[in-house]
């Protein structure tokens, strides 16, 4: 028996002919029969579904006013807690830690009120992180004191002996160096993170104003609301990338009131959007 007949003998087991079949279902298979064929006219037609499904997912999209429901105390980070964020994505703290709080009961008795939208709205990469080797950190600020986080940073198994935590001694010892401050916040506002043209002049000098004591402020509190404003480290004299690190832990999860975010949610369940 050669292969042509095997073929024949086969398609005449699994399918009937098409003779019997009603003729409007026989047109049908003959059309898709076209379609299976040619390989450059299934291609194309695949795309209009395709594209088809794709619009109807992502046109709402354009007609909602927006995405992420703004809720107040949410603002760009000051130049120190970005470089503080640089640190920890460097360092890869995320490999560890995720800053996500989800709406489960176990989760919101451990770390506090769940995790809104908004809060990482500023984020660039977003930390959400999926694995937890150690806590999340989401609402990890003014739980601790800056004298425990540069301790735990230093030496985790000094304040919690099991820890497998590794320990960043070297960020005390290690001025911060960011070579271009504005820089940095200019990338950040072309993506979207609302920096002023005052904010982008003053990068550089808040950044350091921040974090040492010696230098005046200036009205950064007023542009930053919430912004702490101290020396993080123990060490006065100079400005440390532990310093930049530990701004940026305890600002974590301070900024937004939930309290009042969770009254706003309410509202807009109650007008419907
Ligand atoms: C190998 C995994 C690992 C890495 C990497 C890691 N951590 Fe941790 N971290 C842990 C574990 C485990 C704990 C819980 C035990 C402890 O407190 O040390 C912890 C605890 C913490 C806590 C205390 C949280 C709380 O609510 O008690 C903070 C803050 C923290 N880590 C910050 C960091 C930062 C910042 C980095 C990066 C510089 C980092 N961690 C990197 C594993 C890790």
């Amino acid at each position: 028996m050669t292969d042509k007949d095997n073929v024949q003998r086969n398609q005449a087991r699994s399918a009937p002919p098409l003779s019997d079949v009603p003729p409007d279902v026989a047109a049908t298979v003959k059309g898709h029969q076209v379609l299976e064929r040619n390989v450059t006219l299934l291609g194309a037609i695949a795309l209009v579904v395709v594209a088809i499904g794709g619009i109807v997912e992502i046109a709402p999209l354009f007609w909602i006013d927006n995405t992420i429901e703004e809720v107040e105390g949410m603002r760009p980070y000051t130049p120190l807690e970005q470089a503080g964020r640089d640190i920890y994505v460097r360092e890869g703290c995320y490999t560890c830690h995720s800053q996500m709080i989800r709406p489960f009961r176990d989760e919101v008795e451990r770390y506090g009120h769940y995790s809104l939208a908004a809060e990482s709205m500023y984020d660039h990469p977003f930390q959400w992180g999926s694995k937890r080797t150690g806590p999340d950190l989401a609402r990890v600020g003014g739980r601790y004191s800056d004298e425990w986080h540069v301790q735990h940073l230093e030496n985790p198994q000094s304040v919690v002996p099991q820890s497998i935590m590794p320990q960043y001694g070297f960020l005390s010892e290690t001025s911060l160096r960011v070579p271009d401050p504005e820089g940095m916040l200019k990338a950040l506002r072309i993506v979207g993170v609302p920096y002023t043209d005052t904010d982008l002049a003053n990068a550089e000098a808040d950044l350091i104003a921040q974090a040492d004591p010696d230098v005046p402020a200036g009205d950064l509190e007023e542009r930053y609301p919430g912004a702490q404003v101290r020396d993080f480290d123990g060490d006065p004299t100079r400005v440390t990338e532990m310093d930049a690190l530990v701004a940026y832990l305890q600002m974590l999860g301070t900024l937004v009131d939930v309290n009042s975010a969770a009254a706003q949610e309410e509202l807009a369940s109650e007008t419907g959007r």
